[in-house]
């Protein structure tokens, strides 16, 4: 199956790009690749189910206007649920340190990477990037 990740602007700044995506390529296929920096509604696309929550311009301001990298990701099994263990937990603090948050996130909303936590949601944000999606 297919998953889709964005390496966050933190992770670009900080030059970890390359890292993390050995530890996705240690465990995926990357089937699509490419940078991309996101206008206002498509951060609010991406991060559609958090709209009006108190973090979320929080969100706004950490992704728009920002360089960001989105993946599209293929697996044998079930490649959401294995990207969001490999993600680890939302928090840096409280991630496994064997996770791209535990290892290079370094708060909120600066976590270093998104993963899709769902079929639609991997559908919805993989459109933002890809016009064909697999
Ligand atoms: O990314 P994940 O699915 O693990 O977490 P989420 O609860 O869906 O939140 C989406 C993103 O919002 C997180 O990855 C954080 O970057 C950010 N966030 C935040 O800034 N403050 C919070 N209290 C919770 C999440
Ligand atoms: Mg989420």
């Amino acid at each position: 199956m297919y998953t889709f990740v964005m390496i966050k602007p933190d992770a670009i700044s900080r030059k970890l790009v390359g890292r993390i995506l050995t530890m996705i390529e240690d465990q995926f296929k990357i089937v699509k690749i490419r940078s991309k920096t996101l206008t206002v509604p498509e951060v609010e696309k991406l991060y559609a189910e958090h709209q009006g929550k108190p973090f979320f311009n929080r969100l706004m301001n950490a992704y728009a206007d920002k360089l960001t990298i989105g993946l599209i990701l293929e697996d044998g099994g079930d490649a959401i649920g294995k990207m969001k263990r490999l993600a680890g937990a939302t928090h840096p603090k409280d991630a496994d340190p064997a996770t791209i948050r535990g290892k290079f996130g370094i708060d909120v909303p600066d976590n270093s990477i998104h993963a899709s936590d769902s079929f639609d949601a991997f559908i919805r944000e993989a459109a933002i990037y890809f016009e064909d999606i697999v």
